[in-house]
């Protein structure tokens, strides 16, 4: 099963509860909501009071996607506050276990994530303990940047990683995403896709979504064929 995470930064924060409910009606299982505080990246986005009033909105899946130094600082507060997942960079933190165990510790699924330029061999070390590793496929900070297409290669090994050692880890794919590269992004072995502008711009919501429903399921349908199991 495939699942598609909006990413509200690219909403409309005017009528942002009323997207959200859209994306969900849609059929978007997660939301996703990039965390960013000037110093990981170079823009500021929002934090906790948000995400507790959203949390009214929506029932879908929190998918909280920290760009912040030191995030072990703010695990439980994000938890609280509604996060179903929260996200990490290797890049933010010292000890990367024990910011994953502080993450279970207070309820949520961990996510583990690395910039462009970080080595994917990196994160292998924690696969066993996380729920869900996230590729970026634009340097971190800002939507509405282009795909960087070496992401697919990076996608690929980690997905015969995973696959080879028999982890129940997802990988979710993140920046650039839209109908023209979904496919090849599934393709290359994604579960989760994250898009922001593909889905708040241009057309209405559910119309945009509606093109990364169809690569969904014509996805699914070509993995039963192939291995007779959904993965
Ligand atoms: C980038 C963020 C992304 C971003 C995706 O730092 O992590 O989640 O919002 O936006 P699009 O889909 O517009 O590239
Ligand atoms: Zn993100």
């Amino acid at each position: 099963m495939y699942i598609l995470a909006p990413s509200v930064l690219a909403a409309d924060f005017n009528i942002l509860g009323k997207q959200i409910k859209e994306t969900e009606k849609a059929g978007a299982e997660y939301l996703h909501i990039d965390v960013m505080d000037g110093i990981f990246v170079p823009s500021i986005s929002f934090g906790m009071p948000m995400i507790s009033s959203i949390r009214a909105a929506s029932s879908q899946f929190f998918d909280v996607h920290l760009m912040i130094t030191q995030p072990q600082r703010y695990i439980r507060e994000f938890v609280r506050c509604g996060a179903d997942g929260i996200t990490f960079h290797l890049e933010a933190v010292e000890d990367a276990g024990q910011v994953i165990r502080e993450i279970h510790r207070a309820g949520a699924k961990a996510g583990i994530s690395i910039k462009p330029g970080t080595a994917l061999e990196e994160i292998y070390p924690y696969l066993p303990e996380v729920e869900l590793a996230l590729v970026m496929s634009v340097e971190p900070g800002f939507g509405g940047q282009p795909f960087m297409p070496e992401a697919y290669g990076r996608i690929a090994q980690l997905r015969s990683y995973i696959d080879q050692h028999h982890l129940p880890v997802k990988i979710e794919v993140d920046g650039g995403l839209g109908k023209k590269n979904v496919r090849e992004v599934l393709g290359a072995g994604a579960d989760i896709c994250v898009a922001g502008s593909a889905v708040f711009k241009k057309r209405s919501i559910s119309d945009n979504i509606s093109h990364f429903m169809a690569a969904f399921q014509e996805y699914e349908k070509k993995n039963m064929k192939s291995d007779g199991k959904d993965r």
